[in-house]
């Protein structure tokens, strides 16, 4: 009996799959390589169910007679394992993204004789086209508060924009470049204390009250579907943090990050500059310990937040608050520094690579923007939060703007700030 080897990805079955399985039974005992979480966030969006759910459903396709995991995008791996006489593969692949990895199927292919067979495509069924269905349907906070954790497992390093509105999670949920190696966009939403204050004219003083603060998660939910992240300042009183950890996880936000300072909290970004204290590491451990008591599932993480390195507090300080938060119970740290320099988060970093209980580490580069974010995986950070941007380029716009309308006395000289009519009309959906 000859060998096919199907590889993909199987997020949503539809008819081009199982056109694909036919034609691979035909040509003899199918096995079907399923690409890992890993592999598809390599180059696209995560799938939406995850491999043991994917995996299920591809063993209970009629004609697949064995389903094993592809680690990465590249086939070369399984094909030299298996040595299957064919590969079967829709014919789109013959340009685009996945171009080079056919040709490589192609030459593997060679050592052993085996030979590629296409199938023409399926038109209307690109995984593609289903992604943007996937969209319209939406997702439950079930879904979206699982996907942080799965993508942080799944990719060298998550990229996480801040929005502080319903159009600005549109903008966090839909931006789109082409690279070379496929589409890039931002893996989730950051919801900045700073900017959700900002953009309600008030200051970043834990003024903006949980009632207010939901109603913008809720503006955010209405229209995305990526995982949120939410800045849950200091956490409050002790006494406050269970229910606002149920309020966040009950709507599907993945994880609340609390920073280690009490009393009136100003933003990080003034330093010294301003009267700030850091709590103590008692205290602030047992907030941790009584948000993870409070939390309802295992996929909402409680990330502890070290602004040693804010306060001039020292390094060695930030570390072994680190190891007590790790031991209380956090799922993440984030270490912060206002440095125009990445060295003291590397450094940091560093140790942190040293602990024997890992987390995953998640950094803000306002300052330190130099460091690219292939720099801070090799580092070993996990997730990087772009925290202010989208609030501060829009008010940079809005400014100039309205100077312009004052300067000219008419639109015409601001347009050139101005997204066009048109555009903005259309990123939102349902508005024709
Ligand atoms: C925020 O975005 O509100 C933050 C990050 O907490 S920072 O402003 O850098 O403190
Ligand atoms: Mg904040």
């Amino acid at each position: 009996m000859k060998k096919v080897y199907v590889a993909m990805s199987a997020d949503i079955i539809h008819p081009g799959h199982l056109n694909i399985i036919d034609i691979a039974r035909k040509l003899g005992r199918v096995i079907v390589g399923l690409l890992t979480d890993k592999a598809i966030a390599s180059y696209k969006r995560l799938p939406y169910l995850q491999y043991g759910q994917r995996e299920t459903i591809i063993k209970n396709i009629k004609g697949v007679e064995e389903v094993v995991p592809q680690e990465t995008r590249d086939y070369t791996e399984n094909l030299r394992r298996i040595k299957p006489d064919y590969v079967v593969h829709g014919d789109d692949w013959q340009v685009g993204v996945q171009k080079d990895v056919r040709e490589k199927v192609i030459e593997t292919l060679k050592e052993w004789g085996g030979e590629l067979v296409e199938t023409s495509y399926t038109p209307g069924f690109s995984s593609g086209a289903m992604n943007l269905g996937l969209l319209e349907i939406a997702t439950t906070p079930e879904i979206r508060r699982k996907r942080l954790k799965r993508l942080i497992n799944a990719k060298p390093i998550v990229r996480i924009l801040e929005a502080h509105n319903g159009i600005s999670g549109l903008i966090a949920e839909h931006t789109k470049v082409d690279e070379n190696q496929g589409e890039e966009e931002f893996d989730g939403i950051w919801i900045s204390s700073l900017t959700d204050s900002t953009a309600k004219g008030k200051p970043d003083i834990e003024l903006v009250d949980l009632t207010s603060r939901l109603n913008t998660v809720n503006d955010i939910l209405d229209v995305t579907t990526k995982p949120l992240i939410i800045d849950g300042d200091t956490g409050g009183k002790p006494e406050h943090f269970s229910f606002i950890v149920r309020a966040y996880e009950r709507l599907g936000v993945s994880a609340i990050i609390i920073e280690d300072k009490i009393g009136l909290k100003k933003n990080s970004l003034f330093g010294t500059e301003v009267a700030q204290t850091q709590d103590s590491i008692e205290n602030f451990s047992s907030k941790i310990t009584i948000g993870k008591k409070a939390r309802i599932t295992d996929d909402f993480m409680i990330v502890a937040r070290i602004e040693s390195l804010i306060l001039e507090a020292g390094m060695d300080d930030a570390v072994i608050r680190a190891k007590a938060y790790i031991e209380a119970g956090a799922d993440g740290i984030m270490i912060h520094s206002k440095n125009g320099s990445p060295d003291e988060i590397l450094e940091f970093a560093r140790a942190f690579s040293r602990f024997t209980e890992k987390v995953p580490l998640f950094v803000v580069p306002t300052t330190f923007n130099t460091i690219t974010e292939n720099e801070l995986a090799a580092a070993g950070i996990s997730v990087v939060i772009y925290a202010n941007h989208l609030l501060r380029s829009a008010y940079k716009a809005m400014k100039g703007t309205a100077e312009k309308i004052l300067m000219y006395h008419r639109g015409l000289e601001a347009e050139d700030m101005c997204i066009p009519i048109r555009e903005i009309l259309e990123l939102i959906p349902g508005g024709k």
